[in-house]
């Protein structure tokens, strides 16, 4: 494993997680990216998912962490691994007592098809510290860093969001990219950027890298808007709490059910907007390893070295809310 990195601070003393554990997690997202490549192009969005799954959830048995899953694969009566409530890691004694969100897949449709950008994310933070959010849909709205606090409000219509920080980047507002989920849902909203003139990146899926998309850039990504999970949103949350920019999202419930759900995740103010910080607290580690190439990561590969041993390669990232250090993982691995 070769590592860069772009260190800002030292991690706060009082943080649960240990240092070490960033790459410990980077581990983690390898194994699940690297069995979820193995379906890249196969047209079985489940066999994706699942391949991920088992290898995530085998990798956490090596961590040393208590580890307790607060977003996972689902509820534990629909998930036969990683469900919410699940336990996980080797639980030495004196191990940190962390809570875990995993998107093992990230993109289970862009894997099946072979596209752009499909992740196996996960973030861990102490008790407490990660949103327990139901999976549900969640109203997004994002920038990246360098911005004047408060220069996106979600109770704003795009064209403030917009006009707020194009004047802040000064620019015109026909000048930002804004990045939108392409979906019928989304008509509405991307009738008003048009109407703006503003470019839109419309991407077929994986909205935690078009959120992370703006804080990089090469990206020319300035904005994120629109809907998608409710987990993702607070897996994107954990990134930008360690990368910088900022982030405001809201729960939408379709029916009482979810609402219910909600509720049952310990929501108290349904209609509440939450910020980075209420989303992802106090020290957190975010990693993720690129299943297909993207925006944020190069995709596994199998290749050969040039003695004909055949290889994985993996490109991974991981990131710490306290020190803001940010690291690219390049992983070379046996594939035999
Ligand atoms: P999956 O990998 O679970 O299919 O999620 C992909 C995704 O595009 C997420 O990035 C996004 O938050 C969500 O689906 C959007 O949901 P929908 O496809 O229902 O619009």
């Amino acid at each position: 494993m070769n590592t860069a990195s772009s260190g800002k601070a030292s991690p706060a003393a009082e943080s649960p997680l240990d240092r070490v554990l960033a790459l410990e997690m980077v581990r983690v997202t390898e194994a699940a990216a690297i069995a979820a490549s193995g379906q890249s192009g196969r047209g079985d969005e489940k066999a994706a998912d699942q391949a991920a799954v088992e290898a995530m959830r085998a990798a956490f048995d090596l961590v040393p962490i208590n580890g307790t899953v607060v977003i996972g694969e689902g509820e534990r009566d629909n998930a036969p691994m990683l469900f919410i409530g699940e336990k996980v890691g080797a639980a030495a004694p004196g191990a940190p007592q962390v809570d875990i969100a995993v998107d093992p897949l990230e993109g289970t449709t862009i894997t099946a098809k072979a596209g752009a950008n499909a992740l196996a994310v996960l973030a861990i933070a102490g008790k407490g510290c990660l949103l327990n959010a139901p999976d549900i849909y969640m109203e997004k709205l994002a920038v990246g860093p360098g911005y004047p606090a408060g220069v996106i409000d979600l109770d704003k219509s795009a064209e403030e969001n917009v006009a707020a920080v194009a004047a802040a980047k000064g620019v015109a507002p026909d000048q930002l990219m804004v990045c939108v989920l392409d979906r019928p849902r989304h008509g509405e909203l991307i009738g008003q950027l048009r109407a703006i003139g503003c470019g839109i990146q419309l991407i077929p899926d994986g909205d935690i890298a078009g959120v992370i998309a703006t804080t990089d850039p090469d990206t020319t990504i300035d904005l994120y808007m629109g809907s998608g999970g409710a987990p993702e949103g607070v897996l994107a949350a954990a990134a930008l709490r360690c990368v910088g920019g900022q982030f405001q999202g809201r729960l939408i419930y379709r029916n009482d059910d979810e609402r219910r759900r909600a509720v049952a995740c310990g929501i108290e103010q349904l209609d509440r907007i939450y910020s980075l910080e209420d989303l992802a607290s106090g020290d957190c580690i975010f990693a993720a390893t690129g299943v297909t190439d993207g925006s944020l990561l190069n995709g596994v590969k199998r290749v050969r070295r040039p003695d004909g041993e055949p290889i994985i390669t993996t490109q991974s990232v991981v990131m710490r809310a306290s020190s803001g250090t940010v690291r690219w993982v390049e992983g070379e691995h046996r594939a035999r």
